[in-house]
């Protein structure tokens, strides 16, 4: 274990220019060092590095972090190992720190359950090949279902014999300890008797990450009801079911290079897809896919496909597997097999060239394949469109990032032939009632002008709200919060439209934009967002300071890594080099900076409330109820807007 002191010694050793260096061309655009991603596929460069602040993000596809983050994304290293890599770099000795008495035990027990499990495949593996059981029974069976020897060799597939004991007695002569058979579940204790759990089964042995056996699924010769067809190992200290991708450690390297991957079902999934040429294939194998495991592909790429059975639980398991892999970030296509069919009998009854082009004929984006499956023959009847198309929208909610969802809501809207805005809408609906769910309410501003008033809810019909773009509203949201964490303690003159003077009284841009969004009860759509306002908003009312560090060290990865992207510069750069001449830098601009979403975010709220009060009148009007105070409202209303929008139009730009 390296100790907290090297720790801390090589992370302060680390300059990113120079690990990023390495790999990447940087030049110097001002502050920064601009290059090409090494992250994905750009010919104009968006990758950015800032040595001040000891990040780099790129802003195309939006990776960002510190050495060490880099390290681990580039050459795919867990932290520990990206620690030695740049202590290698930095010529930094590592002080080990000696693990406990515990750790210790804990680390040799695990490394003699490697030791047992490897033995226990050697021992399947040679059963297969040099025994006339092994070679009668196991071997036929495989090369019947067209494995070649080459691919059985490869995964190492073995045989258990047809004998209550055959493994245990083998390792117990070797010296095995009997409880060390035990917690690999490889040996089964009942009462005094001690036998083997895989007997009379073909075995798959199950790789971890680095190519280590961690466990087995063995399958039944014969059909036998009595019987499961696979028997796999339990859970142990090596072998973590929720964590482990049946096939990965074969599969790592076709991942990475064609930044792609299959998730299949079964084991025999897998090697069958090898053997047909595709190596970018891992298997859930066993248990119901999990977040750990689409995180673990997410190590290497992006992009997955699913290939799953056309029967019913097939269908059922992609569906859930498409909001879980969206949920993570992450690109997720499908391919339903002609059902009957799962991929392993499919790539046998075609050749590769065939099967590669099914693979990419086939693929369909999650909300083509929900609308071939749920609309079907049911295309003319309404209700049953309408809650197709809620179901897309509640999954496209799923999608953490803005600009992906607003994509997708425009690739539904065409396929559905429906108004964007009418997805929007619904969406929106998902979004705030989502982030108003949360314990804490972080969509609320809190403070003690919070007086319980709706002012415009989530279910306001206004026409005009329909316009009110989801990408847009964020976008502005987005930007208050990178003005307030980079700029919070500045000053600003106060605003007022009604005057050209530039010499008005000065107010401090946390406490202006905090005190301005309470004012209007005004709620952010996005959590983490409206988490960090209520952060500034707390800062603002107990008169605390606020250090720029403050977010890039809190423990929720999600919002310091929004605290990253934010705030590091991107339009000084693009302006710098693509004009080429000294534009005002944004601290220069900073009065316009803030006033602009605020205003934006105001009239929002304004059209809103607006469209409220318009169907309120329509009601009174048609029940001849007269309406003078609605008037009133709403010409106060119009003021209004208007009032924001000449704030917007003339604020001074010094
Ligand atoms: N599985 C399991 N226990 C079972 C059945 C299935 O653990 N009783 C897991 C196995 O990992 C299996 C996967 O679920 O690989 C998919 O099941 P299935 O499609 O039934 O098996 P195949 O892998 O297709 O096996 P085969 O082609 O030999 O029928
Ligand atoms: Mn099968």
């Amino acid at each position: 274990m390296i100790s907290n002191t090297t720790k801390e010694q090589i992370l302060d050793s680390a300059r990113i220019e120079e690990v990023v260096g390495d790999f990447v061309v940087l030049r110097k655009r001002g502050a920064n060092l601009l290059g090409l991603c090494p992250f994905h596929n750009e010919r104009t460069p968006s990758f950015t590095v800032s040595p001040a602040k000891g990040f780099f993000k790129c802003f195309g596809c939006g990776k960002a972090g510190d050495s060490a983050t880099f390290v681990m994304e580039h050459e795919h290293l867990t932290f520990p190992e990206a620690l030695r890599w740049l202590a290698t770099k930095y010529n930094i000795t590592i002080e080990e720190e000696a693990p406990s008495a515990e750790q210790a035990e804990q680390d040799s027990l695990r490394e003699n359950l490697f030791t047992v499990t490897g033995f226990a495949q050697d021992f399947f593996e040679d059963a297969l090949w040099n025994s006339d059981e092994g070679r009668s029974v196991g071997l036929s069976y495989f090369r019947e279902r067209g494995f070649s020897d080459q691919t059985i060799r490869k995964f190492k597939l073995g045989y258990a014999f047809e004998k209550w004991d055959a493994l245990t007695a083998a390792a117990s002569e070797r010296g095995f300890q009997p409880e060390l058979l035990e917690k690999t579940g490889l040996t089964i204790a009942q009462e005094n008797r001690r036998y083997d759990r895989f007997r009379a089964r073909v075995v798959f042995p199950i790789h971890n990450l680095t190519g280590r056996p961690v466990g087995f699924g063995a399958r039944i010769l014969k059909s036998d009801p009595k019987s499961p067809k696979y028997l796999n190992s339990p859970e142990t200290e090596i072998y973590f079911k929720s964590k482990n991708l049946y096939g990965i450690a074969h599969a790592k390297k076709a991942i990475i290079a064609l930044d792609a991957c299959y998730l299949v079902e079964g084991y025999t999934d897998v090697v069958s897809l090898h053997q047909a040429g595709v190596e970018n294939v891992v298997a859930s194998s066993g248990t119901a896919l999990t977040v750990e495991q689409i995180r673990l592909i997410g190590r290497y790429t992006r992009n997955i496909t699913v290939l799953y059975d056309g029967d019913p639980a097939g269908i059922k398991a992609s569906l859930r597997g498409i909001d879980l892999i969206l949920e993570e970030g992450m690109n997720v296509r499908v391919v339903l097999f002609p059902d009957g069919d799962d991929p392993d009998s499919f790539s046998k009854r075609v050749d590769q060239v065939e099967l590669k082009r099914f693979l990419d004929a086939e693929a369909v984006d999650f909300i083509s394949f929900k609308t071939r499956l749920l609309l079907g023959d049911a295309a003319g009847d309404p209700i049953k469109r309408a809650a197709l198309i809620r179901d897309i929208v509640s999954t496209i909610a799923k999608v953490p990032d803005a600009i992906t969802r607003a994509s997708y809501i425009r690739h539904t809207a065409v396929l559905m032939e429906m108004a964007e805005n009418v997805l929007l809408g619904e969406l929106n609906k998902l979004l705030r009632s989502k982030a108003t769910s949360r314990p804490t309410d972080p969509g609320a501003v809190p403070g003690p002008s919070q007086d319980g008033v709706e002012s415009g809810g989530p279910e306001d019909p206004g026409a005009e709200e329909q316009t009110v773009d989801e990408f847009d509203a964020i976008t502005q949201e987005e930007e208050i919060i990178r003005i307030l964490l980079l700029y919070a303690d500045h000053e600003i003159m106060v605003p007022d439209a009604e005057t050209d003077r530039t010499d008005g009284p000065q107010v401090r841009i946390r406490d202006f934009i905090v005190s301005e969004l309470r004012f209007d009860d005004i709620r952010f759509m996005n959590p983490v967002y409206a988490g960090i306002l209520a952060e500034f908003a707390a800062l603002s009312d107990n008169a605390l300071g606020y250090d720029q560090q403050r977010f890039l060290q809190v423990l929720d990865p999600e919002i310091r890594q929004t605290a990253i992207s934010l705030m590091t510069p991107t339009h000084q750069l693009a302006d710098w080099s693509r004009h080429k001449i000294d534009v005002k830098t944004e601290e220069q601009q900073l009065h316009k900076a803030v006033i602009d979403p605020v205003a934006y975010i105001k009239k929002k709220q304004i059209i809103r409330i607006k469209a409220n009060k318009f169907l309120e009148l329509k009601t009174l009007s048609e029940a001849g109820i007269s309406s003078d105070h609605l008037l009133e409202e709403l010409r106060e209303l119009n003021n209004l807007q208007m009032y924001y929008n000449r704030l917007t139009n003339t604020v001074i730009q010094k």
